[in-house]
């Protein structure tokens, strides 16, 4: 993040050493238990959701006060935007109170990229449509890495929509950079055409992406974003593509089950797998407060 403004728009401009430096710090706050520190004291930071949100705002909202920063979050409901006003007027009005980050999130890709020459704030991006949502990668890395000592070499099984999740590819950029295997697995009308190019092993079925995987991401199917049918049914999908107790069992006998959240429990993911022993979802939702630490320390703090 070396750069004359300092944001973070997405995975794909960071280098893997930038990657490591955020990993490294959220991992030292992650051992203090995230402990309070005066960071940030006496500045601002501005969540700005204008799609909704449980774990990512909350846990930009823990995070901000975590390093005494004073912390304010408009949502697309209560905002002007009900009343006509453009992204860039709101965001040029809040910067003019002068918050030290704005944290967006929005159903348009590059959306934070278009805020990000027009305020003075830092930027961080916190999911653009179906972009990328760098901060949920930091810390699906950071989690992998905790569990495997490493990223290098490790074989990712991603399964599902990858199409329309910007997870997915802000996890693809971080993947390839830290050196680990990616694979995808999803019906062909959830893979994006040419995301081989992207580093990627595409797999039609779900049991052959899964032998020898260290780590299986679940991904789900994000019908807001789609229109038309990408899949004949729920049933369907669950039943060819949905990760249960039968055919996690080919990966690695330590592989750990990850998923952003929020799961649709019994379409892409079992609750006896979402809930079972190998499962490290809420250890995600842990370290990504660290991680937001860590990102908004280096950036505005
Ligand atoms: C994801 C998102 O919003 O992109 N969730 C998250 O931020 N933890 C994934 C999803 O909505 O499926």
């Amino acid at each position: 993040m070396n750069r004359p403004k300092q944001d973070l728009l997405g995975i794909e401009p960071l280098t893997k050493a930038e990657i490591i430096a955020i990993l490294d710090r959220a991992d030292a706050l992650y051992a203090t238990d995230n402990a309070k520190s005066d960071a940030m004291a006496g500045k601002t930071v501005i969540n700005l959701f204008m799609e909704p949100s449980t774990r990512t705002r909350t846990s930009f909202e823990i995070a901000a006060k975590r390093l005494s920063a004073d912390v304010v979050n408009v949502s697309e409901s209560f905002s002007s935007s009900k009343k006509g006003e453009t992204l860039l007027d709101t965001a040029k009005n809040l910067d003019a109170m002068k918050p030290s980050a704005i944290v967006l999130r929005h159903a348009s890709a590059g959306a934070p990229q278009m805020l990000s020459s027009a305020v003075r704030a830092r930027v961080i991006n916190a999911g653009d449509g179906s972009h990328e949502h760098p901060t949920q990668a930091l810390l699906d890395c950071g989690t992998m890495r905790r569990h495997a000592g490493k990223i290098e070499g490790l074989v990712v099984t991603i399964v599902g929509d990858v199409m329309h999740s910007r997870v997915a590819r802000s996890n693809l950029f971080a993947l390839s950079k830290l050196g680990a295997t990616v694979r995808v697995a999803g019906p062909r009308s959830l893979l994006p055409p040419g995301i081989e190019a992207l580093g990627a092993e595409v797999f039609d079925r779900v049991e052959p992406a899964m032998e020898g995987a260290d780590v299986v991401m679940v991904l789900r199917l994000q019908q807001e974003r789609m229109n038309g049918g990408y899949v004949p049914s729920l049933r369907d999908y669950s039943r060819f593509f949905g990760i249960n107790a039968r055919n996690v069992r080919a990966a690695k006998h330590d592989a750990i089950v990850m998923h952003p959240g929020p799961i649709n429990r019994g379409v892409e993911l079992s609750s006896d797998v979402a809930d079972g022993a190998r499962s490290v979802i809420l250890e995600q939702v842990a370290y990504g407060v660290s991680v937001r630490m860590a990102v908004l320390e280096m950036l505005a703090g």
